[in-house]
């Protein structure tokens, strides 16, 4: 089994009959989501909340009852990947261009499980050119002042264009040599007129689950 997939289902166990689920974007957290579809099959009864219009379809497809926020209280519990995981349990996420979604559906959630493969754990955020959707009205002047911020932004692109978000917005892919502050970069991005939101989840994590050098699952947190 790869890693993906042995984490991925790993996740499976700690949803539980009744719970309205966050169901994250990826090709680690697709395993979660083919698994939860078989489970739904054999009689779990969960409620789906998806963070893509990508996962959605997917949720859909394997049988997984979806809701929208105008029906639910509260998220019992969310699943995700990420594309970078540090000892603090900061990340850095949308590499697939998901992660206003995902933020949101992580800050609802009772409890956010971050599955990934053990590629995706460093010291310190950063190596991974961190994701900064923006509005694309103005996005040349939002660039510079994402720049000034210690960074070189690259405008996503897809088949020669601007890469679009479900939102309708521009993703700037961002390297920054390590990031030091990333609570600090966090906030002082989302400051800047133009952008949305950008990749550094920092403190919502409340579980990693990974894989050691000998393949063994490891559970933190
Ligand atoms: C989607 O926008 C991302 O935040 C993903 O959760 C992240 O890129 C992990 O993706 P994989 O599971 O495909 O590596």
């Amino acid at each position: 089994m790869n890693d993906k997939k042995v984490v991925g289902e790993k996740a499976v166990e700690y949803v539980k009959d009744g719970m309205v689920v966050g169901l994250g974007t990826g090709s680690t957290v697709f395993h979660t989501i083919s698994k939860l579809g078989k489970l739904v099959e054999e009689g779990l009864s969960i409620k789906g909340i998806p963070t893509s219009n990508q996962t959605e379809k997917l949720a859909k497809g394997v049988g997984i009852p979806l809701v929208t926020f105008n029906e639910i209280e509260q998220i019992d519990l969310a699943i995700d990947g990420a594309d970078e995981v540090d000892d603090d349990f900061n990340l850095i996420k949308g590499g697939g261009g998901a992660l206003l979604r995902e933020k949101i559906i992580a800050k609802a959630a009772k409890s956010f499980i971050v599955i990934a493969d053990p590629h995706k754990r460093v010291n310190k955020l950063g190596s991974f050119p961190l994701p900064v959707e923006v509005v694309p009205f103005g996005y040349e002047m939002t660039m510079k002042h994402i720049q000034n911020l210690g960074c070189n932004p690259k405008l996503r692109q897809s088949n020669g264009i601007p890469f679009l978000t479900d939102n309708g917005n521009y993703i700037f892919d961002c390297s920054f040599p390590i990031i030091e502050h990333p609570r600090e970069l966090e906030k002082s991005l989302n400051m800047i007129p133009g952008v949305v939101e950008n990749g550094l989840f920092v403190g919502m994590a409340d579980k990693i689950i990974t894989l050691n050098k000998e393949k063994s699952i490891i559970i933190n947190g």
